[in-house]
């Protein structure tokens, strides 16, 4: 027999309820709902909403924008790993003009995020051409002695989304930018002969740290410089040492990875150059401005 009892007994139980039982019962409602509100954990760095405090409602688009540089991105084949919800990998094709750019992340969830704001980014775009074609129709009918007719609104939400990255018209962004569930250190195998001009992996190597410890690092620095094409860029914004500490117990795997740590984020520009293989480095964060307050780290572009 089941000891829950019928919903009928239940009810007519609740009925007889005295004064103890009912605060009994609101109390325990109450643990229900605190643990319902839990804090979300994202043991991978994959936060929902990353950009909402990353960059913020007053900033007109991500200042790490400013630092990278055309030449790397335009007419070329990117690669960006831990792409969250894919908006800084979209704002990079439009303002660089990739010839494709790949986004992949550990996190379904980020990647399905990515998707929407690429669709979402696309509609926006159709809409817009729409408006430029009767605006264009608009001025030939009014040099002609007819009324302007068309309400050119733009969606706010997705201009937020998009941002100021100019545009390029040229091409379709659905051909250039796509995205993938993957682990990029342990599952990841892109085709076999595929090579990318430019690499990049922003604040992802810290998670990547926790995670897979030192041996995780590596692979992935190992396995970027076999991706990339001879003379190829990685950029690489790695966190701080320092902010390790706040994060080291989002899991029970990442607190004995962080008490074993041996290769600290100061030494990933040795290893890099002289273990890796990359020939040379350039700090490019100097010209760096405008990031908020904890996401003033160094950004460095390493050339195969
Ligand atoms: C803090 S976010 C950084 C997002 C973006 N790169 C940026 O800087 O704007 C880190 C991202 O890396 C992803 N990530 C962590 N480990 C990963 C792995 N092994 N493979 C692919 N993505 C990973 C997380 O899911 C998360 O979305």
């Amino acid at each position: 027999m089941s000891s829950q009892g019928t919903p009928k007994e239940a009810k007519g139980s609740k009925a007889k309820m005295g004064n103890n039982e009912k605060a009994e019962e609101v109390a325990q409602q109450g643990v229900v709902d605190k643990k319902r509100k839990r804090k979300e954990v994202f043991p991978f760095g994959n936060y929902r909403n990353y950009y909402g405090y990353r960059v913020g409602q007053d900033l007109e688009e991500d200042p790490r924008l400013k630092v990278l540089r055309k030449e790397w991105f335009e007419g070329k084949d990117c690669l960006d790993i831990g792409c969250n919800n894919g908006l800084l990998t979209i704002c990079i094709a439009k303002k660089f003009c990739c010839h494709s750019i790949l986004g992949v992340d550990i996190d379904f969830d980020r990647i399905e995020d990515a998707n929407w704001n690429l669709r979402k980014i696309l509609r926006k775009e159709s809409a817009s051409n729409r408006c430029s074609n009767a605006s264009k129709l608009e001025v030939a009918e009014s040099s002609n002695g007819l009324e302007p007719s068309v309400n050119a609104s733009v969606d706010e939400e997705t201009r937020e989304i998009s941002g100021d990255c100019s545009p390029c018209k040229e091409r379709d962004l659905s051909r250039i930018v796509s995205f993938r569930k993957e682990n990029f250190v342990l599952s990841w195998h892109p085709p076999l002969g595929k090579h990318y001009d430019t690499i990049l992996c922003l604040s992802v190597t810290k998670w990547i740290h926790l995670n897979w410890g030192d041996d995780g690092v590596i692979t992935l620095f190992t396995k970027i410089w076999r991706l990339l094409q001879p003379g190829g860029i990685f950029v690489l914004e790695p966190q701080p040492w320092r902010s390790y500490e706040s994060n080291r117990l989002v899991s029970e795997t990442a607190a004995i990875n962080y008490r074993n740590i041996m290769f600290f984020p100061d030494h990933f520009q040795d290893l890099l150059l002289d273990k890796i293989g990359f020939r040379k480095v350039e700090d490019i964060s100097s010209s760096l401005s405008g990031s908020k307050s904890g996401f003033s780290r160094p950004i460095l572009a390493f050339q195969k």
